[in-house]
This record gives structure tokens, C-alpha cells and sequence, in this order.
């Protein structure tokens, strides 16, 4: 927890989730030992069958699924997950591998008040199977983002981002694998954020109160001694 005031209660979040739940998973451990100041009131899957169900379950939280078969449309699915979110009151909606575009029903309820994660440094390889992408561009860096919901594809405002080397030997398994680990530390960090209030939102740039920065530039691959100066 950092030094900024505290809440009078934590912050209220609703998580949907797709699959196995990892990010949930983070969110929950971070709440359980007071990291955050928030706390998962409810997720929602669109899938019976993933295991962020089972985690939510498993910590006491409300573990519901809304299934597209049963909606004529993709605003009638959407009215019904706000109405789910509002039920809870839910303060910030957080997706955490939830595989569906929302339209502007949700966008809308929930305004610069949803973010998600995504396993790239946005805006390079939005959308999916993004590990493969990024290693068949040969690219010397990914990493993961976190960002404000817009209509868009993994196209709204960056609030945080994470930097992951890639390894010369890297399958879209283990870069995958690294690129998780870093996003189960930037989710948590993007919640606290928005819980102390610290985010501020003007068109395409978030700027984040009180952040430190950066001095030191990255190189991959790593200059040896003999390349002089480094
Ligand atoms: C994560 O890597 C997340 O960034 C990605 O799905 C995975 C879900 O893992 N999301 C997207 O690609 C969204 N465009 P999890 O279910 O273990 O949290």
C-alpha cells in the first residue's frame, strides 16, 4: 500500500473473465493481504466453464454467468451484465482475460471506469495470439498493458505498462508465461492507482499523480564489454 490516503471502504470491483483466471487470481491475493485497497464484489463469465468461476468461488465471491446464447443481441448480453455490475455496485470493472468486445451499453454505464489487461505493449499486436505475433515480428521487447476501456480493440488510454526482454529461444509458450507473471504485478499496481484517485484521464493520456520516472533505457540484446562505452 502506498503512502496516499486510504478510502473509507475499499474499492468496489467487478471482474470478468473468460478463462483460467490468473489476473483474477492476483487481484483476489492482492485484496486478501491488504496490497490494494479494493475488493472483488463480483465475477462474471461468459463461459460455464472457466476456472475464474471456481477461483471467485473458492474466495467467497459471487461467481456469475451470463451466456451470449441467451441474448438476441450483443447490447441486449450487455444491458444484462450492467445490470449484474450494478446489482453489486461495483466502482471499477476490471477485465481480466474476458475474450468478448463490449459495446458502448457498458461503455457508457461505466465511463473511464473500466480497464483492461492485455498481454502486449499496446498499440503493437492488439487482439489475440499476441506472444506468436510478437516473436514471428522479432521484436526485442513485449510486455503487457493496462488500459481504460474504450470501443476500440485494445486501443484505449495506457495506464501502466511493463516491459518483458524476449529470450532467443522463446516459444509463444514462455514468452506467454513471462509476460503473465509481470501482468499478475501491474494489475494490482493499475487497481491501487485508481483506488488513491491518482488517475487522470485527458483524451488519448492518463497521467498518474505523484509516479515516479524512468532514467535508465533498455537493451536487448544486452551490450557486452566490448561494445565500449556501456
Ligand atoms: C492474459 O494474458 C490477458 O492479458 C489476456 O488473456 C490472458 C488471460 O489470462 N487478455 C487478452 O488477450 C485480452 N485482449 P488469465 O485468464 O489467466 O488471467
Amino acid at each position: 500500500m502506498s503512502g496516499a490516503a486510504r478510502r473509507e471502504s475499499p474499492l468496489r470491483v467487478g471482474v470478468l473473465a473468460s478463462g483460467n483466471g490468473s489476473n483474477l487470481q492476483a487481484i483476489l491475493d492482492a485484496s486478501a493481504s491488504g496490497g490494494i485497497d479494493a475488493r472483488v464484489v463480483v465475477v462474471i463469465s461468459d463461459k460455464p466453464e472457466a476456472f475464474a468461476l471456481a477461483r471467485a468461488r473458492r474466495a467467497g465471491v459471487p461467481a456469475v454467468v451470463i451466456e451470449k446464447k441467451n441474448f438476441a443481441s450483443r447490447e441486449k448480453f450487455d444491458v444484462r451484465l450492467v445490470e449484474i455490475l450494478r446489482e453489486h455496485e461495483v466502482e471499477l470493472v476490471c477485465l481480466a482475460g474476458f475474450m468478448r468486445i463490449l459495446t458502448p451499453v457498458v461503455i457508457n454505464a461505466f465511463p473511464q471506469r473500466m480497464l483492461n489487461i492485455h498481454p502486449s505493449l499496446l498499440p503493437a499486436f492488439p487482439g489475440l495470439d499476441v506472444q506468436r505475433k510478437a516473436l514471428e515480428h522479432g521484436v526485442r521487447f513485449s510486455g503487457c498493458t493496462v488500459h481504460v476501456v474504450d470501443e476500440g480493440c485494445d486501443t484505449g488510454p495506457i495506464v501502466i505498462q511493463a516491459v518483458v526482454p524476449l529470450a532467443p529461444d522463446d516459444t509463444p509458450a514462455s514468452l506467454a508465461a513471462r509476460i503473465l507473471d509481470q501482468e499478475h504485478r501491474m494489475y494490482p499496481a493499475a487497481i491501487q492507482l485508481f483506488a488513491e484517485g491518482r488517475i487522470e484521464i485527458e483524451g488519448r493520456r492518463v497521467s498518474v499523480r505523484d509516479a515516479g520516472i524512468i532514467e535508465t533505457a533498455l537493451v536487448n540484446p544486452p551490450p557486452d564489454d566490448r561494445s565500449g562505452k556501456n
